[in-house]
């Protein structure tokens, strides 16, 4: 395809082959051999830089069979990635299907092969409108309070204990918020009222797994904004309850086109780690509307850049992950017609200028203000 070859010509042409030089740096770990973008991350004193990805069988696309060896030994061998999340394998429409029958075969195939590769594990995601099992939100159910209650106790705790001792983070409730800072509606605050459902599934979710770090996970909270400000308000009222939250997770589900800056990505990053969580840009991607071009992909670039680097520069932002690295699994064309390239490999595995862009902002190459003067950069030690 004409755009395929455009966009590898691109790619070449702007990206050193960071991993090279790879196979002398020892000392940070099994997964970070190479100087792939954990080695990066590592250094500039994040806990990891990874990607979601799918079950093998859930990312299946047809014609794309002979790309599969090549993803995996991205995905798992070549030390770009120090930890991942399942994109689907979690959730409640898979882990309970049915009313009290669990299956954990989708997400233990991801979790499996992170702990064979040594890579963290982030978990995803306990309570969440969205691929939500049908029988939890059917018109007819009607549930009364108690029966809901009981029902998110029950699925949060069989999923946790499942998956116990295996999780750096559960994401224990996933975009609860609208854009304007109220409650979106679902089920789960139709019924029972917001903060009721929020309290429930974070009180819940800390009596079982002491050591996974339990987030709150929206998107449109990379820069401030009512909804920021409605997460915060959450954290405080956690917090003022003696209700454990241990983090925020930024999706970064961002567009080339209206990116937010640098020091907005830092103001709301901070606003959140001043509460005393610790934050994490969970599902970053930057889409573009097709086809890519030089244009929207230095956008992206600079996107992937600020994003990144405002993590670094900001203490308590501990991590990046991205929403897989490949762009034919990527979500987006799928939800968002028009739009795709989001992910750092094309089609044809050459990279991405952001992948450069990443790699610029985990070597300190980003200086934010936010009207305050320079963040207290991490260290990058040479
Ligand atoms: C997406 C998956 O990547 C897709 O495969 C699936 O069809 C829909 O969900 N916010 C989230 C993620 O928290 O779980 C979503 O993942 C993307 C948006």
């Amino acid at each position: 395809m004409q755009t395929k070859s455009l966009l590898s010509l691109l790619a070449l042409a702007s990206v050193p082959l960071a991993s090279a030089d790879n196979g002398n740096e020892k000392g940070s770990g099994k997964s970070c051999s190479h100087k792939g973008l954990d080695w990066y991350a590592k250094k500039a004193g994040l806990k990891y830089f990874g990607a979601a990805t799918d079950s093998p069988g859930q990312r299946e696309r047809a014609g794309l069979e002979a790309a599969y060896p090549k993803y995996d030994e991205i995905m798992w061998k070549s030390g770009e990635f120090g930890q991942t999340t399942p994109t689907n394998g979690q959730k409640w429409l898979f882990t309970e299907p049915t009313q009290g029958t669990f299956n954990f075969t989708e997400g233990d195939i991801v979790a499996s092969l992170a702990h064979q590769h040594h890579k963290l594990l982030r978990c995803h995601a306990l309570v969440w409108h969205s691929q939500l099992a049908p029988w939890v939100d059917s018109s007819s159910a009607n549930w009364t309070k108690d029966e809901l209650r009981s029902i998110i106790i029950s699925h949060i705790t069989n999923v946790m204990t499942h998956y116990k001792g295996q999780c750096y983070a559960w994401d224990v409730v996933n975009e609860a918020f609208n854009e304007d800072g109220t409650y979106r509606e679902s089920v789960f605050s139709t019924v029972l009222g917001g903060d009721e459902f929020i309290e429930l599934a974070f009180k819940t979710a800390s009596e079982l797994d002491p050591k996974a770090k339990l987030y709150y996970n929206d998107y449109n909270l990379e820069s401030p904004s009512a909804k920021t400000e409605a997460v915060r308000k959450l954290v405080r009222q956690l917090q003022s309850k003696k209700i454990r939250i241990d983090g925020v997770g930024l999706q970064a589900h961002l567009t080339a086109e209206s990116r937010p800056t640098l020091d907005e990505h830092i103001a709301a990053i901070e606003g959140f780690a001043e509460l005393g969580v610790e934050v994490a840009l969970t599902e970053l991607d930057v889409r573009l509307a097709m086809p890519a071009n030089a244009t929207n992909l230095a956008q992206q670039k600079e996107a992937y850049k600020n994003a990144v680097g405002a993590c670094v520069q900001v203490e308590g932002c501990i991590g990046v992950t991205i929403w897989d690295f490949y762009d034919p699994f990527s979500w987006v064309p799928a939800v968002f017609p028009g739009e795709g390239a989001a992910l750092l490999w094309f089609d044809d595995f050459s990279r991405h200028p952001a992948y450069e862009g990443v790699v610029e902002a985990l070597t300190n190459k980003t200086q934010g203000h936010n009207g305050k003067g320079p963040r207290g950069a991490k260290r990058w030690v040479a």
